[in-house]
């Protein structure tokens, strides 16, 4: 069978990307867009360990967390046909970056340092940005960039888009590229 065959037939739509860049929001317009149901990723390691991502963070240690967050990602990635919100920091991880690869089509929402820090400015929900929030999504960003390319096979950009524009974006090369 033809690779782009094989592709064709991955039914998730994973969308990853720093925090801050709309994943949360574009998911469920994108699940509604392509008839989907539409999953978040750190909504379901909430339920699991009963604790809020924050209260994790702080009572367990981010090690703990991204062991659940590895756990729930291979648990939600044997479904079909969902839309996948994935926290930041998924992609960290080389089995996550496989997995996702595997079980769905990754999309990449990209936007600028300087969009990001404003749009989390007054962040209270994201532990890694407790300190200084200029200064640690520049850092974490350089760290993170390669692995957001590498795992994706679509990106858009979302520097001053409204929400549902970035939906219909991604519908639109995923239906391109895919016929989806
Ligand atoms: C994280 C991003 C958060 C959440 C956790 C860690 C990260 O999700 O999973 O705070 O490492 O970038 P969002 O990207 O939805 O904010």
């Amino acid at each position: 069978m033809h690779v782009t065959e094989v592709r064709s037939q991955k039914s998730n739509i994973s969308l990853i990307g720093f925090m801050g860049t709309g994943k949360s929001s574009v998911g469920p317009i994108l699940a509604i867009m392509l008839k989907k149901s539409f999953v978040e990723l750190d909504a379901e390691i909430e339920k699991v360990a009963g604790q809020s991502i924050s209260d994790i963070f702080a009572s367990s240690g981010e090690g703990q967390f991204r062991k659940i967050e590895k756990e729930i990602l291979v648990k939600v990635l044997d479904h079909e046909n969902i839309v996948l919100s994935c926290g930041g920091g998924v992609i960290l991880d080389a089995k996550n970056r496989t997995i996702l690869k595997k079980r769905s089509i990754v999309v990449w929402l990209n936007a600028d340092a300087k969009v990001i820090t404003e749009r989390l400015m007054d962040n209270k929900s994201r532990p890694l940005l407790a300190e200084n929030v200029m200064e640690s999504v520049s850092k974490l960003l350089k760290e993170r960039i390669g692995f957001y390319r590498e795992t994706s096979e679509v990106m858009v950009r979302t520097n001053g888009m409204e929400t549902s524009q970035v939906a219909l974006n991604i519908a639109e090369k995923i239906g391109a590229k895919y016929g989806i």
